[in-house]
């Protein structure tokens, strides 16, 4: 995926050249595709096309000004410590406020443990301008310049597999199955990149339990939207189509795990995976697959999309890991996206992206390099 391809060897190193721009990098060494990175690819565009600028008459959110609400009496309480540092409550309620792109989606603030960060959250323009949807293209801008052409009306999700209600959904049934809350998670690329982002949407637990999975049910496996006439990178077989996940059940069961519907109070834009999709805020963000058409009740652990495509490099469990490196980079530390240049300091990446309390346990035991 990702940052770079292993052309072959050259002298003492590996070539690599760049999947974006097909540019020979040099050798696989990080720092030096880091470079090229920042200088040809990351940068943010600012449109002046006012997308993201909120304009007076938007709506604040239930959520966003339940959450102001909190962080002021957090304030007031001196418990909002550190992670405050630098991010002021003027820019917190800026960053809060709808930005009016989209049909706003109506969420209560959620009451799970651990499901809001107080990191500062990524601009809209960001989060809907910088994004992975190969479907639409490799490069960070493809998905907001051509995802219009994805049709979400009508838009259905198939259950199937080892379940005792297999069912086929339609998304205004699939809005009710469960109570939207908005949760303000960490998202960490395993390019290693960041970002901050307010999901409105309910634990994926709520669908599974009422389609009740037969006991010999272990995985969920997750497909996404395939459909060549409307997504130009199916062209492309960078990846085996169409776009496959999956999660062991007990992760899958985990509160954290998040049926998404909507962002920063709108409904999910077509580059974010409308109008439907996966938010698994402890794993790298290739395991939140996006515009989801089926899930599947398994005994077999899936061979999911990236792991089929460089099995030593993308492992089933993708956990966010510190101490685990890619093969070809470094994942001790990552780029917060909004917090770019060149530069600009780096962030520790933490161990389960920060969510080691809440997830930790499902792991108890487990070799974490060789369960990647
Ligand atoms: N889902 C599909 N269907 N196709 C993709 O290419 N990319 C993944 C994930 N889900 C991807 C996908 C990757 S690599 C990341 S980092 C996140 O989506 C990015 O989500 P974002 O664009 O909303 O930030």
């Amino acid at each position: 995926m990702l940052v770079g391809r292993p052309l072959g060897f050259d002298g003492l190193f590996l070539q690599s050249f760049c999947p974006l721009c097909a540019k020979v990098i040099g050798t696989v060494h990080n720092d030096r595709e880091a470079i090229h990175y920042q200088a040809n690819h990351m940068i943010i565009r600012s449109s002046s096309s006012g997308f993201s600028h909120p304009v007076p008459s938007d709506i604040t959110s239930q959520a966003a000004y339940q959450s102001r609400r909190d962080l002021m009496r957090q304030l007031a309480a001196g418990s909002a410590g550190l992670a405050l540092a630098g991010w002021g409550l003027r820019d917190a309620q800026a960053q809060m406020t709808r930005p009016g792109q989209l049909p706003p989606l109506a969420s209560v603030p959620t009451k799970l443990a651990g499901a809001v960060v107080l990191d500062k959250p990524t601009s809209y323009k960001d989060a809907a301008s910088y994004n992975n949807f190969y479907e639409f293209g490799t490069d960070k801008s493809d998905p907001a310049k051509r995802a219009h052409t994805l049709q979400t009306d009508p838009w259905s999700v198939e259950i199937e597999g080892l379940v005792k209600k297999p069912a086929r959904v339609n998304l205004e049934d699939l809005l009710k199955w469960g109570a939207m809350e908005e949760r303000i998670y960490r998202l960490r690329c395993v390019e290693g990149w960041s970002m901050v982002i307010p999901w409105i949407g309910y634990s994926l637990a709520d669908l599974i339990r009422r389609v009740e999975p037969l006991p010999g049910a272990k995985f969920v496996e997750f497909v996404t939207q395939a459909d060549p006439k409307t997504m130009p990178g199916l062209r492309s077989s960078v990846l085996d189509w169409p776009y496959l996940e999956g999660l062991r059940m007990d992760e899958a069961m985990h509160p954290l795990t998040l049926l998404a519907f909507g962002m920063y109070g709108e409904v999910m834009p077509k580059q974010n995976g409308a109008p439907l999709r996966l938010v698994v805020p402890w794993k790298y963000g290739f395991k939140s697959s996006k515009s989801l058409v089926k899930i599947r009740f398994t005994d077999k652990q899936p061979v999911i999309s990236w792991e089929k495509s460089a099995p030593q490099e993308y492992g089933f469990y993708s956990n966010v890991n510190p101490n685990v490196d890619h093969p070809r980079w470094s994942q001790a530390t990552e780029r917060r996206i909004g917090e770019d240049g060149l530069l600009a300091k780096k962030r520790k990446t933490l161990m389960f992206n920060g969510y080691e309390t809440q997830v930790g346990q499902l792991y108890a035991g487990m070799d974490l390099k060789k369960f990647f």
